[in-house]
């Protein structure tokens, strides 16, 4: 039974990656792209999903725009990551698609509420500002949805020391989801900068031969090269593919079953998600992802984005 996706995203080259994997997969059925001010503006990111969505034929996807600033922050882009346009690198695709007329959290709420408890999932790669405001429209949608996203650092962010990009940039709105009752699987920057998009996997991507996966495979040239001068990576780590790849196949993780919160009031910490693995501790609602197997990860991967366009990727 494939699982219902919502993807709350900010594309965003990884997020890109992310939804071509979420459209892709045979077990994962993506009812929704929510998207929200992040790498870029929200307006810019959600140009980026529909023209996206459009190369891949994700008619039957709905999409809708989400917060254009955090909860209680200045919006800070990450432009020299993901450029100006939050997409840089390859000629943008036409956009064929319309918006839903819904704020992304209303869809969000609606989506889960209409829906059998414990049959969606909402993947986050982004901050986590619309799923805060989905819980202060119903805060039911905690006891019927689970939650994985990418965010968030055991040890060391990458912004600060502290604090990785998507929880600093709302990290009011990353308590308030940390504290909900559902389940949070945090894929952080120690699982994520295994999943380098090296040599060898752009080749493969390549190889595919599709216009979906030559697009992807630009991206990662822009990725990778602004990876190499901003934060002195030999191969770009594709963050966002991580927690939907842990839907697919948790086997290919270690977790580790704990409390987490975020450091709201701290003046050098701000942002930091502390991840309660002292040996004394007992096991926590949360999951926070410790290690993956590489290679069966980047099977997963290729497989998904080769059957964009196959009979296989129709759900
Ligand atoms: O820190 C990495 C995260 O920030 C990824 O989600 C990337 O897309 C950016 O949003
Ligand atoms: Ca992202």
């Amino acid at each position: 039974m494939p699982i219902s996706v919502i993807l709350d995203c900010d594309p965003g080259h990884d997020d890109v990656l992310a939804m071509l994997v979420a459209h892709g997969h045979r077990d994962i059925d993506l009812i929704a792209v929510t998207t929200v001010c992040g790498n870029q503006t929200v307006d810019m990111v959600t140009d980026n999903a529909l023209a996206v969505g459009s190369l891949a034929g994700m008619g039957e996807v709905m999409f809708a725009r989400g917060a254009d600033r955090p909860l209680a922050r200045e919006h800070r882009p990450a432009a020299d990551i993901h450029g100006e346009t939050g997409m840089d690198g390859p000629a943008r695709p036409a956009n064929t698609l319309i918006l839903d007329p819904r704020p992304a959290p209303q869809l969000i709420v609606d989506e889960i509420m209409s829906r059998p408890a414990g049959s969606v999932t909402i993947v986050a790669t982004a901050p986590l500002t619309n799923l805060a405001l989905a819980l202060a429209i119903e805060p039911r949608i905690a006891e019927r949805a689970d939650v994985a996203i990418m965010g968030g650092a055991i040890e060391n962010g990458n912004v600060t020391a502290s604090a990785e990009f998507n929880i600093l940039v709302d990290p009011e709105a990353a308590h308030i989801v940390f504290a909900a009752p559902w389940r949070v699987t945090m894929m952080g920057l120690e699982v994520t900068h295994l999943a380098l998009a090296s040599a060898e996997v752009r080749n493969r991507l390549r190889s595919i031969g599709t216009p979906v996966a030559a697009f992807a495979d630009e991206l990662l040239q822009f990725f990778g090269e602004r990876y190499a001068e901003v934060q002195d990576f030999a191969e770009p780590p594709v963050h966002d593919l991580c927690p939907l790849v842990y839907l697919i196949a948790p086997e290919v993780f270690e977790v580790r079953d704990v409390d987490i919160d975020v450091e709201i009031a701290g003046e050098l910490t701000l942002g930091r998600t502390v991840v309660d693995l002292r040996p004394q501790a007992t096991a926590g609602r949360h999951r926070v992802g410790v290690d993956m197997n590489v290679a069966r990860f980047w099977d997963i991967v290729i497989e998904s984005i080769a059957a964009i366009g196959a009979t296989s990727a129709v759900h």
